[in-house]
């Protein structure tokens, strides 16, 4: 499905829906395993494009990847090869950047590249860090921008203090540390996702957190079973659609709760949703539970700083919901926005602005005052999924409005099942 798509759904939302696998950690199960002594089984990993580009990257890196009895079974090679071509992350900044830490320790030369909205998003936030390892590494436009050639090689340990909360720059520094002499640090302003100091863990590495600081020595995962959790990131449209909608009440079944995840929620029980959490477990080193949202009388708030890195993909969906809530919803802190799939706050700006939102934007944020009734709308979705999907959910606010989404092909990147959920929450449908 690419576009135009007309959007005219009509709340509220209600069911129960099965959350398709987490894409940060799908990624980092292929390449993890891939790094492995050993063989990995992988259960619940995302089906969706972005993670296609990780498998077909390891695959191309000798890894052998199969499907056998509704697991992924990933069988390392003896040591990874040097690519006999360039690799297309596609739309995957994660696979990108993750890549690029590995690739730095892999001899021979790799050539990393991705599609338009890819070849738009930094690098040299890798790149740098890497360099101060030894790694010879290079990218278009002044260093800044993909496609990334990288000259494979020896790597010393080093202390990284980040300017941003990154955890797609933390891995990347983190698996560059697995193949490199000495310690390697890595210390961030806030704490970003940490699914890879987890995994990593989990296949027998130690690794040592202190505070907002991860060190790690040379080392090899082990490999082993590895279970994804629902993704949070994914079950953010129906949550947030929920909480907003008079008369809804929607569970999302085995969702991840890793704390450093879950920002979306403390921010909807703010706000005046009611969230409730069932059958709480924890499997592979992630915790999950069943997470139910019912609609309330929503109020503004302030989200910055260390919240935002909890909840920074969710961003585009709450600017949504913000519109709903009485008073001005202020978001700060959140520049990175910028520099995601598309420009989010420009993107999400243009396309509430014309739904007749009254939204302010700031460089590294926006200001929303609610409620406002929405209205139809002509929506540019940029090669965005989280876009998209965030003004598919704006349609329901939009009282009988159509959304026109001029491109949807880009849902399929996380999420391609999630039209066919939300028509089913819409019909009160369990999934
Ligand atoms: C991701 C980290 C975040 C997030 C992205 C996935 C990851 O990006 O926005 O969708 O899997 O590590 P940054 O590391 O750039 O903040």
């Amino acid at each position: 499905m690419t576009g135009p798509v007309v959007c005219r759904r009509q709340g509220p939302l209600s069911g129960a829906f099965e959350v398709p696998g987490d894409k940060s950690v799908s990624h980092r199960a292929l390449l993890f395993a891939a790094l492995a002594t050993g063989e990995s089984r992988v259960r619940g990993l995302l089906g969706a494009e972005d993670v296609q580009a990780t498998r077909r990257a390891v695959e191309r890196l000798g890894a052998d990847v199969r499907e056998r009895d509704g697991e992924v079974v990933v069988t390392p090679p003896e040591r990874l090869r040097e690519p006999d071509d360039v690799i297309d992350c596609g739309n995957s900044g994660t696979s990108l950047r993750l890549l690029a830490g590995v690739l730095a320790a892999v001899p021979g030369l790799s050539v990393l590249t991705g599609d338009a909205s890819l070849r738009r998003r930094p690098v040299r936030r890798v790149l740098e860090p890497l360099r101060r390892m030894g790694a010879s590494l290079w990218a278009r436009d002044g260093d800044r921008l993909p496609p990334l050639a990288i000259r494979g090689g020896a790597l010393r340990g080093a202390r990284h203090e980040l300017p941003v909360a990154s955890a797609q720059v933390k891995s990347a520094l983190l698996l560059a540390g697995l193949f490199a002499e000495g310690e390697t640090s890595v210390v961030e302003p806030a704490a970003s996702r940490d699914h890879t100091e987890r995994m990593l863990r989990q296949m027998g590495v130690p690794l040592e957190v202190q505070g907002l600081e991860v060190r790690i020595s040379a080392g090899r995962p082990r490999g082993g079973e590895i279970d994804v959790p629902g993704d949070i990131s994914s079950a953010a449209f129906f949550l947030a659609g929920a909480a907003g909608l008079p008369g809804s009440a929607v569970t999302a079944r085995g969702m991840g709760m890793n704390p450093t995840r879950t920002g979306l929620l403390d921010v909807l029980g703010e706000m005046g949703a009611r969230v409730e959490m069932a059958n709480r477990r924890e499997s592979a080193g992630e915790p999950r539970a069943d997470v139910t949202v019912r609609s309330a009388e929503l109020r503004a708030v302030t989200i910055a700083g260390a919240l935002v890195p909890r909840l920074i993909d969710e961003l585009p969906v709450l600017m949504v919901l913000a519109t709903q809530a009485r008073g001005r919803t202020v978001i700060r802190d959140a520049r990175e926005l910028r520099v995601k799939e598309s420009d989010r706050l420009a993107a999400m700006g243009e396309a509430l602005a014309a739904a007749g939102a009254r939204i302010e934007l700031f460089e590294d944020g926006c200001a929303i005052e609610g409620p406002t009734p929405l209205r139809g709308v002509a929506v540019r979705t940029r090669m965005d999924h989280r876009v998209a999907m965030s003004m598919a959910v704006a349609q329901l606010f939009a009282a009988g409005g159509e959304v026109v989404l001029d491109d949807v092909a880009c849902v399929a990147t996380s999420f391609p099942r999630f039209f066919e959920i939300l028509d089913g929450l819409c019909q009160g449908g369990a999934r």
